[in-house]
């Protein structure tokens, strides 16, 4: 489908972003193997969270969800899950496929499980590595790409010291260490976001910290929890950087996550002088939540690399527009790991900038924006992936004539309304 999206004068309004995609995902997944029942309200709506639901019901676990946004599922405990009768599907969803394959790993039969065709070209040697060293048989096309066929059975913990900075990948080993005899070590090259190891606690889980490395003993309980899920400040992160943009914007964003491994971009945009107040802190379920004042300012611009990268990894692509637009552009280093997400965020967006009249130049493992450059309304090429949709909706905004985007039915994949809250707030 095409969205046709005209530029706008500035932004207002009050809004709230769906539920977070990420601590969705782990408490659905911690809830079906934990004892008795879990509640989860602001369950997030996007398709991806809808995928580890019905990939769950189809492992035997019954999930119950109201048109209010919670989510109820009967826990079967560390062993309870059953033989799906077919191939789970996790759709365009990394995080289903990565996480739930730890799990998969230490149950006593085969699952197999695919995506659609971006899935399908996604790497997951990353995760059969570390598995099949704690004991699983793991096949896979080409020994790293979907379908995956997983002969799950007794694990052995290990101490996984991990190559690349990944947030799933330490999941899915935890996971798998929950299932595994002894303790399990994982040591992050980089930290990643911490919602497994907060979401594990909440469930009664012991697990233990230093420095870059986690670890939990095998064989613990779970007992289920009833959490809300905050607003997902991926998500949250294009209206931040429309308003900081667009000249007399304010808008205010409701119940935002603020894990300290996800709110970077918040301080990266007051850092650059964009004014954000942080209103009604607390903390629920282990996640801390805030809401957010957004107005604008003149943006400088300047370097992301190294650490910073896991912690605004999602927030790239519409960094690097907002870059567009800074006095001294924006550069991004070692971000290698964005040639392998729903598409090639780094080609999408360079070619999507190109396509809008700016000049960007491209690296292997990044690109540099240069600054103060106008853009031109143009025809997007989503490649099906949610947020360079989203990322150049905004672009959209701040260009000059209107702007095609080229299958925007994608944006569901995280958040479903997506355009019609842009309408809403944006005022042309
Ligand atoms: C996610 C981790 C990140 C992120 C993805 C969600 C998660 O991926 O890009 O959107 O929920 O753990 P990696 O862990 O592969 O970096």
């Amino acid at each position: 489908m095409d969205t046709i999206v005209k530029p706008a004068r500035r932004m207002i309004g009050t809004i709230q972003v769906p539920g977070d995609k990420s601590i969705s995902h782990r408490l659905a997944i911690l809830g079906a193997i934990a004892e008795g029942q879990t509640f989860i309200d602001n369950f997030a709506s996007s398709q991806d969270c809808q995928s580890t639901l019905s990939c769950l019901r189809l492992l035997g676990v019954p999930i119950e969800t109201s048109e209010a946004g919670r989510v109820t599922l009967s826990g079967q405990g560390l062993r309870g899950l059953t033989p799906p009768r077919e191939t789970l599907d996790a759709r365009n969803s990394g995080s289903t496929i990565r996480m739930l394959s730890g799990v998969l790993a230490g149950q006593s039969f085969r699952t197999e499980i695919t995506g659609d065709a971006s899935l399908r070209r996604r790497p997951m040697g990353r995760i059969i590595a570390p598995l099949t060293q704690m004991g699983a048989t793991i096949q896979a096309r080409e020994g790293n790409y979907p379908p995956l066929s997983i002969q799950g059975g007794p694990l052995r913990s290990i101490h996984y010291l991990m190559p690349v900075a990944s947030a799933q990948v330490k999941s899915a080993v935890l996971l798998a260490g929950l299932l595994a005899e002894g303790e399990t070590y994982v040591t992050e090259p980089v930290s990643s976001r911490n919602h497994t190891e907060v979401a594990l606690k909440e469930f009664g889980a012991e697990v233990h910290f230093r420095e870059n490395r986690i670890s939990l003993k095998g064989g613990q309980r779970l007992r289920g929890v009833k959490a809300r899920v905050p607003g997902d400040i991926s998500s949250a992160a294009f209206f931040l950087v429309a308003s900081a943009l667009l000249p007399e914007s304010e808008i205010v964003l409701t119940d935002v996550g603020m894990n300290p491994g996800r709110s970077l971009i918040i301080h990266l945009l007051q850092g650059m002088g964009a004014s954000i107040e942080v209103l009604n802190q607390q903390t629920r379920a282990g996640e801390p939540v805030a809401d957010l004042r957004v107005k604008p300012g003149s943006l400088t611009g300047g370097t992301l690399s190294g650490e910073s990268i896991p912690q605004v990894i999602d927030e790239i692509p519409i960094l690097a527009v907002l870059g567009t637009q800074s006095e001294k552009g924006l550069e991004i280093r070692d971000a290698a790991e964005l040639r392998v997400k729903e598409s090639d965020r780094i080609k999408s967006i360079v070619q999507n900038l190109r396509s809008m009249g700016a000049s960007v130049e491209e690296f292997a493992d990044g690109m540099f924006v240069p600054g103060r450059q106008s853009l031109q309304g143009a025809r997007i090429h989503t490649h099906d992936d949610h947020r360079i949709a989203m990322a150049f909706a905004v672009a959209a905004l701040i260009a000059k004539g209107a702007s095609v985007i080229e299958g925007s039915e994608c944006t569901a994949v995280s958040f479903p309304g997506f355009f019609e809250l842009l309408d809403r707030v944006a005022v042309r």
